[in-house]
């Protein structure tokens, strides 16, 4: 188990990128010990999981892809595609919360939850993070991972609210985009 905890590195990391990667990283590491535990101790594990990456992704349509999405026609795309991706890991997680750890169904839905993980992750540190290394600086990149920390702190370990919350920052950055 790794005892991670969302928003627990941001202070320390000072550097919005460097605590969101972090927590990519944790996000993997859990996705594996799910996979390969078993009765309570992947039950813990999937618990964890839930936590951080609602948490995660969560803060990350708070405090960081409004101000990619405002950077120019090229953010708004990027961000708009992780938008997508983000829905559908919340609706994956509002199934597999209705499935026990022990049934048969848990590790198929589990293994479906990880393609939509990976391949958000990846587009993220590929796409979305470089533009906030080069278009930020370290003090913004601070501010922000203060605020990654905040919105953490008070998430609800519930994928409806994620499901919710991803939804409402979709209509709000479609109408920032004048509905286009
Ligand atoms: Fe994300
Ligand atoms: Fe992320």
């Amino acid at each position: 188990m790794s005892g991670f905890r969302a928003g627990a590195t941001s202070d320390r990391d000072g550097d919005v990128v460097t605590a969101l990667t972090r927590e990519h990283d944790a996000i993997r590491h859990l996705l594996d010990e799910v996979e390969v535990r078993e009765g309570t101790e992947r039950a813990e594990a999937f618990g964890e999981l839930l936590r951080l990456l609602i948490a995660h992704e969560m803060a990350e349509e708070e405090v960081v892809h409004p101000l990619v999405h405002r950077s120019s026609l090229g953010g708004r795309h990027v961000v708009r595609g992780r938008l997508w991706e983000e829905e559908e890991i919340a609706r994956r997680l509002e199934l597999l919360v209705e499935v026990s750890p022990d049934d048969p169904e848990f590790l198929p839905e589990i293994l479906l939850l990880r393609v939509a993980v990976s391949t958000h992750l990846e587009a993220e540190e590929r796409y979305e993070f470089p533009w906030l290394m080069h278009g930020t600086r370290r003090p913004e990149r601070a501010r922000m991972a203060r605020a990654v920390h905040a919105v953490q702190a008070r998430a609800p370990a519930e994928p409806a609210a994620l499901l919710a919350h991803t939804r409402r920052t979709l209509r709000e950055v479609a109408g920032a985009a004048g509905g286009g």
